[in-house]
């Protein structure tokens, strides 16, 4: 028995049961995956909706347990751009396997995505940052998570050992900055760290997190953004700083504080995102 062979037929045939149900319903390619994160639960509503399909109704795609993330795949445009979104992300913390969790970054490739616009809340680590900011992703750190692309590789989707230098596509995050600056939206940039969660972290990880580079720390992203390039699509994310990161402030953090500052950035956070799919979309 080859177990990690028999792993990797075993996750290509589910990839492609799950592309044969989306496809079954939809009858147009989006160009545009944007993963919502917390605060922008709503944005759908900004497009004009064609089909909403639960995830409960692909098979085996991952469903979130986490409150405030109900899980469904929304296809619609932004004006023409055929855009679609991801409600409901899972996560490492709810026990869900790395390979999981980027099931659907592989399973909308195959469908034909060309990109893909990360979105989350993160603590902000950086003490130029403020609760309410938003930030740019530019770079992240990947060592404190697994790596989504641990067993055999998946040679259909990417190479063995992919190059990171330029995880976030930079012509793409010009025009984000671009529509910042329209729309008069401030925006930040920096480095995102993943860690796996649930717990929060303790204020001398945030000092090592700090020494070591990273601007703002959350429990997603980073393996989605790994999986993506390993794919060949272009990735951009944006994160809403929800907090300022353990030990800066007398505060205590709790997951009710976090969604209630992501919720109360969300007008500005979606008005960013179209800004800047409306910009990226006239590239694709
Ligand atoms: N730490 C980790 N994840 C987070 C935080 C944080 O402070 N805020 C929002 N997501």
């Amino acid at each position: 028995m080859n177990r990690p062979f028999e792993i990797m037929h075993s996750y290509e045939l589910r990839i492609e049961e799950a592309v044969k149900t989306i496809r079954k319903r939809v009858s147009f390619t989006p160009k545009i995956l944007l993963i919502l994160g917390s605060g922008l639960g709503e944005y759908a509503a900004e497009l004009d909706v064609e089909e909403e399909i639960p995830f409960s109704e692909i098979p085996d795609f991952p469903i979130s347990t986490a409150p405030g993330h109900d899980g469904r795949l929304i296809f619609g445009r932004l004006d023409d751009i055929p855009v679609v979104c991801m409600k409901g992300r899972v996560h490492l913390y709810e026990g869900y396997e790395p390979w999981d969790v980027v099931f659907p970054i592989r399973v909308m490739k195959e469908i034909g995505v060309g990109s893909v616009f990360l979105t989350n809340a993160s603590g902000g680590i950086n003490y130029g940052f403020m609760a309410g900011d938003l930030m740019l992703i530019t770079d992240h750190i990947s060592v404190f998570a697994p790596n989504p692309l641990i067993g055999p590789n998946f040679e259909r989707f990417g190479t063995r050992f992919p190059d990171m230098t330029h995880v976030y596509d930079e012509e793409f995050c010009d025009l984000i900055r671009e529509a910042a600056h329209e729309e008069k939206v401030p925006l930040q940039e920096g480095v995102y760290v993943q860690l796996t969660g649930p717990s929060f972290e303790t204020p001398a990880e945030i000092r090592m997190l700090r020494n070591m580079g990273a601007d703002a720390v959350g429990m997603s992203t980073v393996i989605e953004a790994i999986a993506a390039h390993h794919a060949g699509l272009r990735v951009i994310g944006i994160s809403c700083i929800s907090n300022a990161a353990a030990g800066m402030t007398k505060e205590l953090l709790s997951g009710d504080d976090v969604n209630l500052t992501a919720n109360e950035t969300a007008p500005l956070f979606s008005r960013l995102v179209t800004a800047s799919i409306r910009k990226i979309g006239k590239e694709l």
